[in-house]
């Protein structure tokens, strides 16, 4: 008679769901996401909530009131939505000095096979080591994750455990901030009566929702352009290489347009977003939009100008904003064969036209990403301008083994203290998984 025989992982029981909760704080929107996740499927969106933001300037809060405000809004309407009450979230940062990293640490393991017990003596050495050179340097760090392992010289070692050797060794992967900005999120965030569970930074969430693992594999740079940043972040390896923010976004197409022909910033961003694009058409000469004045109280009444000339003025600021990022991109390394695939998101990325107009720019392939991954998402999220929101959703319900958490002084990165244990649980939860 034949005999079933249960793999133990039959045995397990599904993994239990969590609510996990985001907020985007951007220079132009605040936006909240409730999902549910188990770490093994697609987490389900249950709530979203969306307010203007008008309380930060090039991705760094600089009214404190006016962002706690919105943060309270945005999360009150989606924790309404999702029927639950939200503690604790992923929070993003755009901008304040972004650093990506990589520190190697070696300790002696005197030939024998390594055990838990070396492993955590690894992890600890690399904590202290970060600990040592970040808060040194005044910066906070965001993330510190163990990547790829080196036995006696041989790299690239995804799990040590078992194996002989004399020396053992792990590149641990850094992404840091410059810790005042860092400080004033986490505040904004706390005074809207919410805990700060982690800051991610914006490049890292929007990577999780817009790329796929073959293209972080071969190469791929995520540029992200919001109203008040535009972040790149480069992917080789499968592992994230490097990340630049540049002070410079689709609300300074808006501006322009609303000086160039003497008319109010929501004018100009309706004309943006409705007739504006970034490639032309010999047809645009004849095409003519309406341009409200800049005081329909005072009198003056709308003009129109032909598109070609919009299209002109959102083109100059194009011509800018790409020959910044093609900077970042050669200053980061993205070159040659591995360098060829780039990725448009964030609200700046739904410009009519705007992949064509890139591809000529950098000189490489371009597709607009838009989130993807999550169940549930509403239609109205699921724009290039909410990847990041969608992405810290994805970031965040990935059981992940992050040295920044281990219970010891976090170097002034601020908020309250961690509980005392939280690291060796986490490392318990992942000893689980491997
Ligand atoms: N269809 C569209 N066409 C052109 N521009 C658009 C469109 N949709 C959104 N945008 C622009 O995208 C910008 C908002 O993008 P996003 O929501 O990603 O920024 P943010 O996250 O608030 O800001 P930041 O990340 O810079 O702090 C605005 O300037 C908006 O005008
Ligand atoms: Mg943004």
């Amino acid at each position: 008679m034949a005999v079933a025989v249960l793999n133990p992982t039959q045995l397990l029981k599904p993994r239990a769901e969590r609510v996990i909760a985001a907020i985007d704080v951007g220079s132009s929107k605040v936006a909240a996401l409730v999902a549910m996740a188990d770490g093994e499927n697609m987490p389900r969106v249950i709530g979203a909530g969306v307010r203007a933001s008008n309380g930060l300037k090039r991705g760094l809060v600089a009214d404190m009131a006016k962002t706690e405000a919105a943060i309270r809004a945005a999360m009150m309407q989606a924790e309404k939505a999702a029927g639950v009450e939200i503690e604790s979230v992923l929070v993003n940062l755009s901008a304040g000095g972004l650093d990506s990293d990589v520190t190697s640490v070696e300790i002696d393991i005197a030939g024998h096979k390594i055990s838990e017990v070396d492993m955590d003596a690894l992890l600890k050495a690399g904590r202290a080591r970060i600990d040592e050179t970040i808060s040194r340097a005044g910066r906070s760090t965001l993330h510190a994750e163990p990547t790829l392992y080196t036995i006696d010289g041989l790299d690239g070692v995804t799990n040590p455990r078992g194996f002989h050797a004399d020396r053992l060794a792990v590149d641990i992967h850094v992404l840091t901030a410059a810790t005042p900005p860092c400080r004033n999120l986490d505040l904004a965030v706390r005074n809207a009566h919410l805990d700060v569970e982690a800051i991610v930074a914006s490049g890292v969430a929007s990577s999780a929702s817009v790329l796929n693992s073959e293209e972080r594999e071969l190469g791929v740079a995520v540029v992200e352009i919001g109203a008040g940043v535009t972040t790149v972040a480069v992917h080789g390896g499968g592992m994230l290489a490097g990340l630049v923010s540049i002070p410079m976004g689709a609300g300074d197409i808006t501006a322009d347009i609303a000086s160039s022909f003497a008319t109010r910033r929501a004018a100009a961003e309706r004309l943006k977003t409705l007739s504006g694009a970034a490639t032309s058409s010999p047809r645009d000469n004849h095409d003519m939009v309406e341009v409200p004045p800049l005081d329909p109280d005072d009198g003056q009444e709308s003009r129109r100008i032909p598109r070609s000339e919009l299209i002109a003025v959102i083109r100059a600021r194009l011509d800018l904003l790409f020959g910044e990022v093609d900077s970042a991109l050669k200053e980061i390394g993205f070159t040659g064969a591995a360098g060829r695939q780039v990725v448009l998101t964030g609200g700046g990325a739904e410009l009519r036209g705007i992949a064509d107009f890139a591809q000529g720019a950098l000189s490489r392939n371009v597709r607009i990403g838009r989130p993807r991954g999550l169940a549930g998402l509403p239609e109205a999220q699921s724009t290039a301008a909410f990847a990041t929101l969608a992405g810290m959703i994805l970031h965040g319900s990935q059981p992940r083994l992050d040295l920044a958490r281990m219970p010891v002084s976090r170097g002034g990165r601020g908020g309250r203290p961690q509980p005392k244990n939280a690291f060796f649980r986490l490392l318990d939860q992942l000893k689980r998984q491997i």
